[in-house]
């Protein structure tokens, strides 16, 4: 990391953690390390485990097995009060009959701060997030995204060794999750405090995080940066839950695997043989070809960029995303020809 953050964070070490519950393991030998200041985005489908590993993080729930550790202290049996961690879950979390500066100032409370020094910490946190005029405001009185940030505000008032947010922006309308998601990044480089982010939400996890986690069935599949993740899938989960991929025919032999007629590298964990490559819209090209097999089904306009539909000779569905300057000389039924940019791909059985 480029800023300071390292020299405030504290690293977090999550190891071979397993829950069960009854007959489902929620989690499955997650191992996970954070570094100190870092921001760790933990994604994946509804119940693959993401709220069970925060909670266990946090000390609401304990691990069937499987160890704890914040700044190389080991904290499995340390229970929650004494865990010093900061939340934010998905909404409604404050004190409605409380003013905002007063839920900000509660956890201070609570550890036993004098009043002004109550008073002058949560006026800083209430500023940090853009909240400073709000002070005497019931909650109740906020938007859902001003809430959030006083619930952001109110836990890094503690000074956490650990900021925890499970889905914070998913009960708030599209516009003000992207303002909040930027807002929240901003904060917690300012702050420098480790921070781990559940969402099932892939852009904001890929837009807010230093690394993302991909999670399935208890487990983590893949622990990399967002533009790596995207790239570079390392199992055909991560390829098919991040972005959007066409499974086009291949033939791999060696590193190399030939789909739509051209030799592209493949990436490590790649199947051997026959199998289908995972190629992201934005890697195919659609030529104006009147001897070309493959025709335009559908052109959709999105603004700068369109999708473009084409089907193969043996009916496969292709989407291409290209410049809308490019999409639109294109007409369904036009006559094409098909190009993969020679960039790795996944081949999946
Ligand atoms: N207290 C609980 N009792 C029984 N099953 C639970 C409990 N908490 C979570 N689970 C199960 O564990 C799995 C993981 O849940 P959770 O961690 O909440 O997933 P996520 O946050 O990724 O949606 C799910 O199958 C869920 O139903
Ligand atoms: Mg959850």
């Amino acid at each position: 990391m480029t800023d300071s953050r390292a020299e405030h964070g504290l690293a977090v070490e999550l190891s071979d953690l397993t829950r069960v519950y009854g007959s489902v393991r929620a989690l499955d030998g997650l191992t996970l390390h954070i570094e100190p200041g870092e921001l760790v985005a933990l994604l994946g489908p509804s119940g693959c485990g993401k709220t069970t590993a925060l909670r266990i993080l946090a000390g609401l729930d304990t691990a069937t097995s499987g160890t704890v550790s914040v700044g190389g202290k080991d904290l499995t049996k340390v229970p929650a009060s004494k865990r010093d961690m900061g939340m934010v879950f998905q909404a409604y979390s404050l004190f409605p009959h409380m003013t905002v500066v007063d839920n900000v100032a509660f956890g201070l409370k609570m550890r036993g701060r004098d009043g002004a020094a109550r008073r002058q910490r949560a006026g800083d946190m209430l500023d940090l997030v853009g909240l400073g005029e709000h002070a005497d405001r019931y909650a109740h009185q906020l938007s859902g995204g001003q809430q959030q940030r006083v619930a952001l505000a109110r836990a890094l008032a503690i000074e956490p060794s650990v900021l925890l947010l499970d889905e914070p922006l998913s009960a708030l309308d599209a516009k003000v999750r992207v303002q909040l998601r930027d807002e929240i990044r901003r904060v917690q480089i300012e702050v420098g405090t480790t921070t781990l982010f559940v969402t099932h939400d892939q852009e904001e996890a890929l837009a807010v995080a230093d690394r993302v986690g991909v999670m399935n069935a208890g487990r983590l599949e893949q622990l990399a940066p967002p533009a790596e993740l995207y790239s570079a899938p390392a199992t055909k989960f991560v390829g098919e839950f991040v972005g959007l991929s066409n499974r086009l025919p291949a033939q791999v032999s060696g590193d190399t695997a030939v789909v739509l007629g051209r030799d592209v590298p493949v990436l490590p964990g790649s199947t051997t043989g026959s199998g289908h490559a995972l190629v992201r819209p934005e890697a195919v090209s659609v030529v104006p070809d009147a001897g070309g097999g493959a025709r335009v089904a559908t052109v959709m306009f999105l603004g700068p960029l369109s999708r473009v539909t084409c089907r193969l000779p043996d009916g496969t569905d292709v989407v291409a995303q290209l410049a809308s300057t490019e999409a639109l000389r294109l007409q369904p039924g036009d006559a094409v020809r098909l190009e993969v940019a020679p960039e790795p791909v996944l081949v999946v059985g």
